[in-house]
């Protein structure tokens, strides 16, 4: 059982994986990025204000192909049930956003086009918490530290989720995260007790 949260930077994410890890002693809790020397690399880029966009996708997709051997696949194939802060949502949703201004030739849709990269090699996850929060609420809670948290790319990056969500409704479950954080806590866990069911 693989599941991942995500949402918009300033969405409460990483407490609410926090609140898991600590309800949760036997769960395998992971990351994306890594902090691997690939997820170095990634932010590296994420500090570069002119990064080139798809090369900057393929940072983030060498980060994820080294997360599932080395992480990921070795605790499935034990049994462990795995919990990840980020995970492939975040390229889908993100690097198309990033990749929006027609930069793929024969006017290939960026998220498709990214989602394709990652057939070939990913394992899917089995459910996703997506804490929904508008743009402007979350570049002001994460005070845009990085140059993916300002309001008007974040909207982008949250069109994008929600035609994720539109494609795969059963995967996901939307909490809303523009309430006190820890209401949003308490609502992730209970998610998150029905979806672990009897596997922890
Ligand atoms: P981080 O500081 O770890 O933020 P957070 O706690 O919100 O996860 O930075 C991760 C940033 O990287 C965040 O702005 C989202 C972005 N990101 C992508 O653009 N693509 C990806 O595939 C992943 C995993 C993250």
């Amino acid at each position: 059982m693989l599941l991942t949260l995500e949402g918009l930077d300033g969405s409460g994410k990483s407490t609410v994986w926090e609140a898991l890890r600590d309800r949760y002693p036997d769960v395998v809790f992971t990351r994306e990025p890594t902090d691997s020397w690939y997820g170095d690399a990634v932010a590296r880029s994420m500090g570069d204000g002119d990064a080139d966009p798809l090369a900057e996708l393929f940072l983030f997709t060498a980060d994820h192909a080294d997360h599932l051997s080395r992480v990921i696949r070795p605790a499935l194939s034990e049994g462990s049930v795995v919990v990840s802060d980020r995970y492939t949502d975040s390229r889908f949703a993100y690097q198309a956003a990033s990749l929006a201004d027609s930069y793929l030739a024969g006017g290939r849709d960026p998220l498709e086009y990214i989602q394709e990269i990652h057939d070939a090699f990913t394992h899917p996850p089995d459910a996703t918490v997506y804490l929904d929060v508008d743009p402007e609420t979350a570049a002001d809670r994460a005070g845009a530290t990085n140059k993916f948290e300002h309001a008007a790319y974040l909207e982008r990056v949250r069109e994008n989720y929600e035609r994720l969500i539109d494609r795969d409704p059963d995967r996901f479950v939307r909490v809303d995260a523009t309430r006190p954080l820890p209401d949003v806590v308490e609502v992730v866990e209970d998610e998150a007790a029905r979806l672990l069911g009897d596997e922890v």
